[in-house]
């Protein structure tokens, strides 16, 4: 779509080609100046939605009560009316409910309680790259990226080794897809087939419980009262959902980052930047989820427009990490940006449940390519996501040296 009408606001944020056949950054920078807070239009399909692109209005609102997250809090659920997990899924839960849920996961996801998996992060790790090194060309996205979150998330859960590959399949399609012209149906079918597995698990762990995370919620209560199978098994998929694409993308993005600025390669790799700080740049460079979407519940104004309830409302972190005037030259890939209070994990009561694991994924990897590699190249031409809602690539042919 390009309407000379519209201005800076003519791209069609739903459709996923958009993302790839376009510079969003540059349409994101004019939209922030001349149009920071804009309707897009209706299309045949789908209804319009508010779209907000500053940091400032990203951040207040991902804090307003006026905006709730019960229909979906990603644009594709939303503009099909309804998620059907809304209130028992945590990400798309509000309120009390949300709270109460959230303490009882949050207790499987504190620095402490993840100890263990976090030290099989940083083994998966080095034991992956060092198979690559030196071992001439290869896809960093399928012998490395693949395989530490999918694996990471299923340690937490316990599900059996012989599953990972499905899951790992079913998730790919249910949030992007490979090729330009799969359907939405595909992505339907595979969220279908990630739930069902879980009911399983569940039922399962009821009655032989382990020490996982879906047993810890298999054997809670909130208010008194058990969580259902299907409650357990909508909140295992939240985390395989929340926590798998965004980990992967974060981790090739990192890589061809690195490659394509040399200087930055090289004083991670000399120690002279440090490794948090470089984490939390990749994090803000990549923002893996591009956006969150919300549903207003009541009436209000933002930037001089009336946002009435019922409307859909779509905060766009991608631009809100770009903001120039809270991140100096942000197309500038910098790991010792400081400070650096990027949105790619959100902000409020949904901030990310994740966002520790999420970081030491980034951080292992960092860390093992600093001991193990001298010299990255570039192969190939990386391969770019179609979705609205992730961005990034899911191949990246690369050479790794060491020595
Ligand atoms: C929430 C991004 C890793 C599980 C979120 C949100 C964002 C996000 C933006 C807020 C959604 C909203 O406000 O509607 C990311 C990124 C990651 C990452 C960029 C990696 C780089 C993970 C991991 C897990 C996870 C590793 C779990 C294993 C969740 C869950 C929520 C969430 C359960 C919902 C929290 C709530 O609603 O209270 N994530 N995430 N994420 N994330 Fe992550």
């Amino acid at each position: 779509m390009s309407d000379p009408a519209l201005g800076v606001r003519s791209l069609d944020l739903v459709n996923p080609a958009t993302f790839v056949d376009n510079d969003v950054h540059v349409f994101w920078r004019d939209v922030r100046a001349e149009s920071p807070v804009y309707w897009h239009e209706a299309t045949q399909s789908n209804p319009g939605f508010w779209v907000v692109s500053r940091y400032a209005d990203v951040q207040t609102l991902y804090h307003d009560a006026s905006l709730s997250s019960e229909r979906g809090n990603v644009l594709d659920v939303v503009l099909r009316g309804n998620d059907s997990a809304g209130g028992s899924m945590l990400a798309v839960t509000d309120g009390p409910s949300h709270r109460k849920l959230r303490n009882l996961m949050f207790s499987a996801f504190t620095p402490r309680a993840l100890g263990e998996v976090v030290t099989n992060v940083q083994l998966r790790s080095t034991e992956l790259v060092s198979s690559v090194v030196g071992a001439g060309a290869f896809d960093f996205a399928a012998e490395v990226a693949d395989q530490i979150p999918m694996n990471t998330i299923c340690d937490l859960l316990s599900v059996p080794l012989s599953d990972r590959r499905d899951l790992l399949q079913w998730n790919k399609m249910a949030l992007s897809s490979d090729r330009a012209d799969s359907t939405d149906l595909d992505a339907l079918s595979a969220r279908n087939e990630i739930l069902l597995y879980f009911v399983d698990l569940a039922e399962d762990r009821r009655r032989n419980p382990g020490d996982d995370v879906i047993s810890m919620l298999a054997g809670a209560e909130v208010d008194g009262v058990p969580l259902t199978v299907e409650e357990i098994a909508v909140n295992c998929y939240s985390l395989i959902l929340g926590g798998d694409e965004t980990s992967r993308i974060s981790a090739i993005c990192a890589v061809l980052a690195l490659i394509e600025n040399p200087d930055q390669w090289e004083a991670l790799r000399t120690g002279a930047v440090d490794v948090d700080s470089a984490v939390e740049e990749v994090l803000r460079w990549a923002t893996p989820g591009m956006h969150v979407a919300r549903t207003a519940v009541d009436d209000f104004e933002l930037h001089g427009h009336q946002v009435r309830a019922g409307d859909i409302v779509t905060l766009w972190n991608i631009s809100a990490n770009n903001d120039e005037s809270v991140f100096p030259e942000p197309r500038r890939f910098t790991l010792s940006r400081s400070p650096n209070k990027h949105l790619s994990f959100g902000h409020g009561p949904h901030y990310c449940l994740g966002a520790f694991l999420g970081r030491a994924e980034l951080r292992a990897l960092l860390t093992t390519l600093t001991a193990q590699v001298t010299r990255m190249d570039l192969c190939g031409k990386p391969r770019p996501i179609y979705s609205n809602f992730v961005c990034g690539y899911d191949t990246l042919p690369v050479r790794f040296e060491s020595g």
